[in-house]
């Protein structure tokens, strides 16, 4: 018999990651998931049961695959056993995720105060978009110091949300003293966990009341599909379906829903791996003459570490570190690399490195952006699965040419 969602909060992660959202198909008895590609669903039809295909909060009723799906549904249950949330919605991408949270929770006029440094995608729909054209105030704060949040706050505030580890910088910001903040202030509190993969911390747990991922990178991590779910109360759950799910339709598709399940099952796993070559390539980095710093969480040197021991059980595959040396010779580091590929993206079982150059006339692809943390020759690490020795190889050897 299939487990219900409450009977799993005892289980461990790895028991999670296989069996929430599992079960047998009760037409075919097969033990995994049919991908179900309908776009229409039959409705109840009695004047009594009408009303219950329509139900948001009825997560089995499917009407339109736009607002819900059996596949998305499988998912949600899954992320949402992991997370230890009542309730998740996924959809088409994290941008998705993230833009349909902010529609749901603010309006015109309201104040959300949020992390300075976060993924530039955020950072441009929340300046250029939120801000500018939807009239919500935003303050960019560093929320790597709650004494700032708390000094941001002003009688519209509606929400605080935080990126942690923040995208590229590994910069952190302490959980529980900022949901601390948001309660005694009365506003929504959401963290983007996308670099923990929903493994290595529990924002919930520490009195978020969202958490937010982009299921692209660690969940999928196999590079093949985009994803994107918030996660937390059924209320707060409820309100996204209504307001994102159905009139902005960020909908995730049958087939991504399906391969994210799949994915999910070795997430545990694979972050296991993530951490251990993590902190094995930035230990080698830390002690290489070329370059200027590494910030890996796990690094003693990490000038939050103290916040990732208190609040992290692992400190995942992500990176950065500065090169010594002219931006000629960081491309030329780039192409020496013959194992690590120069891409955007993380989180994938290939590591992947992103270089972010001082090019004035494309402010979008570097540093201009992050002027206090970022400065030249900053590359972002997405440390992969493979055989650590082999990773550490090919970084000596393009280093060499430096
Ligand atoms: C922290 C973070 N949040 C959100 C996103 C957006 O996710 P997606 O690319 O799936 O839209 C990203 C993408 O890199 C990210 O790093």
């Amino acid at each position: 018999m299939k487990l219900q969602l409450e009977d799993t909060r005892d289980l461990g992660l790895a028991t999670r990651s296989i069996h929430c959202g599992e079960g047998v198909d009760a037409e075919t008895k097969a033990v995994r998931r049919p991908i179900v590609m309908a776009n229409s669903f039959e409705l109840n039809s009695t004047s009594e049961t009408l009303p219950e295909s329509f139900a948001w909060d009825n997560t089995h009723q499917y009407n339109y695959p736009r607002s819900r799906h059996p596949n998305a549904r499988y998912l949600e249950e899954r992320l949402a056993g992991m997370e230890g949330a009542a309730d998740c919605v996924v959809f088409a991408s994290g941008i998705a995720a993230v833009s349909g949270m902010f529609f749901t929770f603010l309006s015109a006029g309201d104040h959300l105060i949020s992390s300075r440094v976060c993924y530039i995608g955020v950072h441009g729909f929340l300046v250029e978009h939120l801000g500018k054209r939807f009239g919500v105030e935003v303050s960019l704060v560093n929320t790597g110091d709650p004494v700032e949040v708390r000094a941001a706050l002003r009688p519209n505030t509606k929400m605080i949300h935080v990126e942690t580890p923040a995208n590229p910088t590994t910069h952190l910001s302490d959980i529980a003293a900022i949901a601390t903040i948001a309660k005694q202030a009365g506003v929504l509190f959401s963290v983007d966990s996308t670099f923990s993969g929903l493994v290595t911390q529990r924002p919930l747990s520490l009195g978020a009341d969202l958490v937010v991922h982009s299921l692209t990178k660690y969940v999928n991590g196999h590079g093949d599909a985009l994803g994107g779910a918030v996660l937390g109360g059924k209320a707060l759950m409820t309100r996204i379906r209504d307001a994102a799910s159905i009139h902005l339709g960020g909908t995730l598709s049958a087939f991504n829903a399906w391969l994210l399940l799949r994915s999910a099952v070795t997430l545990p796993l694979r972050m296991q791996r993530h951490c251990e070559n993590g902190l094995q390539v930035a230990r080698f980095l830390e002690g290489h003459p070329k370059v200027k710093f590494v910030r890996y969480p796990g690094l003693e040197s990490h000038p939050q570490h103290a916040i990732a021991r208190q609040q992290m059980c692992g400190f995942g595959g992500m990176l950065n570190f500065a090169l010594l040396g002219t931006q000629d010779e960081c491309f030329k580091f780039l192409a020496g690399l013959k194992i690590i590929t120069h891409a955007v993206c993380l989180g994938h079982a290939e590591s992947l490195v992103q270089y972010y150059p001082q090019l004035g006339d494309h402010p979008e692809l570097g540093v201009l952006n992050y002027p206090e943390d970022i400065g030249e020759g900053f590359l972002r690490l997405s440390v992969g699965l493979e055989d650590a020795e082999d990773l550490i190889a090919d970084l000596r050897q393009a280093l060499a040419a430096v």
